[in-house]
């Protein structure tokens, strides 16, 4: 789906925005009675002015099918192509096409979601797969349960914080956001998949808040996917970005505002060989390796400088 947060694929979306011709010739035309389409047949005609990830998963979500069906013969009915047609045109003002299902995949589940959380990211999910996998070999060489004890910091949907309870069963999660109205979505989540007893959320801003601090030196893992995108950055992200909440993107001026103060108080928190992980801008490099020149810093599938791991000696 579209939506990154890296400015590069500005030009991209640019190019998928509809011309005006497009949009008197096919999808963009609402006036008159909807007819029954071949879903192929539609969504080629959507996808000469939108990504066709988008348009598939619109098209998906109404008729309840996966993927491979819609390029199977399937029939669409009058009355659903009609709706089809309203959310093109809406996702084609902007709006992107999560907050207009009300729902995104996140790793094997998905999470409610409407302006006042992030949509997450494929990048996410990566961070979450890694951290998981480092803590599994972890747990395999300390021959102990991972009876984990967490922080997601940042939480916006729960996301993350529902990626790791379901991951392993044993572990209780503090779930933290500055947002209150991201904490009321989250709960939703937390709720629908039975994780209450589990996940706790909380209102706060900084590691060192006493909600945090009292976990002080027991954490086994901190995890933050925090806003990292530079200030200067905002106004030249893709539209249907900036429709996210400024909150879950503004990093301060060079974006790193949360980063550094995670790398700085965030390690106080873990037990020794406690874990770090964090989602960080590409340009964000220097300043992790200047804040803690111990930790690991990997690339995203794009190549891009995107994880920071700190161990707790
Ligand atoms: C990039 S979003 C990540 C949301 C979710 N974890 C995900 O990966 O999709 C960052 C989140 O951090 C929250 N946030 C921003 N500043 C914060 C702060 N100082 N303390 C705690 N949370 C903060 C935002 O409200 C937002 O929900």
């Amino acid at each position: 789906m579209s939506g990154r947060i890296e400015p590069t694929t500005k030009a991209a979306r640019n190019r998928s925005l509809t011309t005006k011709t497009q949009r008197h010739k096919g999808l963009g035309r609402t006036a008159g009675r909807a007819s029954r389409a071949d879903a192929a047949e539609l969504l080629s005609r959507a996808t000469g002015s939108m990504p066709c990830s988008d348009a598939e998963y619109l098209l998906m979500y109404l008729l309840g099918v996966r993927r491979h069906e819609l390029y199977s013969g399937l029939t669409v009915p009058g009355r659903t192509t009609g709706r089809f047609r309203r959310l093109v045109a809406r996702a084609k003002a902007g709006k992107p096409v999560q907050y207009l299902t009300g729902s995104a995949p996140f790793l094997d589940f998905d999470v409610a979601v409407d302006r006042r959380v992030l949509i997450p990211r494929p990048e996410t999910e990566e961070l979450v797969s890694r951290t998981v996998a480092r803590i599994r070999s972890s747990c395999k060489l300390q021959a102990v349960s991972c009876e984990l004890s967490a922080v997601d910091f940042g939480t916006g949907s729960g996301c993350i914080a529902i990626a790791l309870a379901r991951a392993f069963p044993g572990a209780k999660v503090l779930a933290v956001d500055a947002s209150k109205a991201a904490l009321a979505k989250a709960a939703q989540n937390v709720a629908r998949y039975g994780l209450a007893g589990r996940i706790r959320l909380a209102q706060a801003r900084a590691p060192d808040e006493p909600v945090m601090n009292r976990l002080r030196g027991r954490l086994d893992l901190l995890i933050s996917n925090p806003p990292y995108v530079p200030t200067s950055r905002l106004a030249r992200l893709d539209r249907n970005v900036r429709r996210e909440p400024k909150l879950a993107l503004d990093g301060g001026p060079k974006g790193a505002n949360i980063v550094a103060m995670l790398l700085a108080r965030g390690p106080g928190l873990l037990r020794p060989g406690g874990l770090l992980a964090i989602e960080i801008d590409s340009t964000h490099e220097a300043v992790v390796r200047k804040l803690a020149p111990a930790a690991e810093i990997e690339r995203d599938f794009a190549g891009r400088f995107r994880y920071a791991f700190l161990r707790r000696c």
